[in-house]
């Protein structure tokens, strides 16, 4: 379990105070007072690397590179007021270093450990941090290997039913509830198989009846997202896993103003594609076929290798385009797109993963052009600030009257493959859509102007 640590890095605004400058009124969002308590469930690649990297930043050794909250600045006003602070000193956000760490694993390695066999991080970063990373163990999981084939661990929980897991669970979240003084849940565990609503999903009444029964419908992940709700404590999730995008976990986060968002980090490919498919239609370029393809050799690829497993990962990958794309709106230029996606999972590369987009694209009189993309990324340096991030963000909204009992925090879209939102409404995935609708959320909750871009005032 993890200890209490040391304050220090400065925040600019911990809230609760005057208005900032920029907001028109005091902004009535709570102050981040004292420690944010971080659960993480699955302490593989990700997760390591965020709490490695949290430390690392927190000693001075790093930068936080690729985490808005810690390194982006908002714009307040007209541009001709050149005023754009750092988002950290513009709304309340936990200070780094007021985190605590602690989580479940199905392996019973500390986070020194499980970070050395991840390989993600090396050398001398990761022997400076071996002492507090050893300080971190992870309890006893909930696990079931019905859901994610490909893992067998034995540090997991035993239970009666999957009511009797939920309720370790809430047990464990209760004790660390008394060590800090707020609390997020982060889903950083592997990808189940692919699940669809059932009646069981439908109701809290009935999920919690399920639960009772066990029922087979419910996966390991929902039982954590339940303990979570029920503790009012924000869930965030990494993966593609079905878990709280059922009514029954939305209603449940609104009842206990425990905010949750939509899922899978969108890190390389996916996050590429979001910012290349918004600027074809805005230049209304056409589309014919977007062939994307992976190879990655960490355990993640292991378990996406798993038909069930990547059929999950498949679901969440493919929808972006056609949102994106809306051929309802544009039949003559993205009716009929072949979309194909491929993830392969081949050892050698480790977490470095490497994604090829080959794109079939038609320009004035149809004639034909391609694209080619090739990345090589390192699957948990993109994720780790946003997962950083989202712990932040949900926190800011577990304070923020106006967003708490919503259930739903869509503004975190930005960084979600699959973002949630209620039934009838479309998803947004454009990413520079989706990085404005964040902005000004920010703007909104603190009281400042939004940024509409219009700027026909400047010609007045
Ligand atoms: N790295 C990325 O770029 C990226 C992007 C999007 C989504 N994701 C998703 O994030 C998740 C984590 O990725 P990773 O690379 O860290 O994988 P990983 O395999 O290194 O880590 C997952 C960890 O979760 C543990 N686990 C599995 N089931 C569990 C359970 N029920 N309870 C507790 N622990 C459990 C595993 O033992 C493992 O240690 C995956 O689902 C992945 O698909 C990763």
């Amino acid at each position: 379990m993890a200890t209490k640590e040391k304050g220090g890095q400065k925040n600019g605004n911990h809230g609760g105070g005057p208005a900032p400058a920029g907001a028109k009124s005091a902004p009535k969002v709570a102050p981040a007072k004292g420690k944010l308590g971080v659960m993480v469930v699955g302490m593989g690649a990700v997760a390591t690397t965020m709490i490695a990297g949290v430390e690392a930043v927190r000693r001075g050794l790093a930068k936080p590179i690729g985490s808005l909250t810690q390194m982006g600045t908002i714009r307040l006003g007209k541009r001709t007021d050149n005023h754009s602070p750092l988002i950290k000193d513009f709304v309340p956000l936990a200070n780094l270093n007021d985190l605590v760490f602690t989580g479940w694993d199905i392996f019973e390695d500390n986070v020194y450990e499980a970070a050395a066999h991840a390989e993600v991080l090396k050398g001398e970063t990761l022997a400076q941090l071996k002492p507090y990373l050893e300080t971190i163990k992870p309890m006893p999981a909930v696990f079931d290997r019905y859901y994610v084939k490909r893992l067998n661990g034995t540090h997991v929980k035993k239970g009666n039913n999957k009511l009797d897991l939920a309720n370790q669970v809430i047990a464990d979240i209760q004790a660390f509830k008394k060590k800090v003084d707020r609390v997020v849940m982060i889903w950083c565990g592997s990808t189940e198989i692919f699940l669809e609503p059932t009646e069981v999903h439908q109701t809290i009444e009935s999920f919690e009846r399920g639960l009772e029964r066990s029922d087979l419908g419910i996966a390991p992940s929902q039982i954590y997202a339940y303990a979570a709700l029920k503790e009012g404590v924000p869930f965030a999730n990494g993966a593609p896993n079905l878990t709280v995008d059922i009514p029954a976990l939305v209603e449940l986060s609104k009842q206990n103003s425990a905010p949750i968002c939509g899922k899978d980090f969108k890190t390389g490919q996916t996050f590429m594609k979001t910012v290349l498919a918004p600027a074809f239609k805005a230049r209304m370029i056409g589309v014919k076929g977007w062939f994307s393809t992976n190879i990655l050799g960490n355990r993640d690829g292991e378990v996406l290798d798993e038909p069930q497993s990547f059929k999950t990962k498949e679901e969440s990958k493919l929808g972006s385009l056609e949102y994106i794309f809306q051929p309802e709106l544009y039949p003559d230029l993205y009716k009929d797109i072949y979309h194909k996606i491929r993830i392969n999972y081949y050892p050698p590369r480790g977490d470095e993963k490497e994604a090829w987009d080959n794109i079939d694209i038609f320009g004035w009189l149809g004639y034909p052009m391609q694209l080619k993309v090739n990345f090589l990324c390192r699957d948990s340096i993109l994720a780790a600030p946003i997962a950083l991030d989202l712990v932040l963000f949900l926190d800011l909204a577990k304070r923020t009257p106006e967003l708490k009992s919503i259930g739903i925090q869509e503004w975190l879209s930005f960084y979600l493959k699959s973002p949630q939102t209620p039934p009838g409404l479309y998803p947004e995935h454009d990413l520079f859509i989706q990085s404005m609708k964040l902005k000004n959320t920010l703007r909104h909750i603190m009281g400042a102007d939004l940024v509409t871009h219009l700027g026909l005032d400047y010609y007045d």
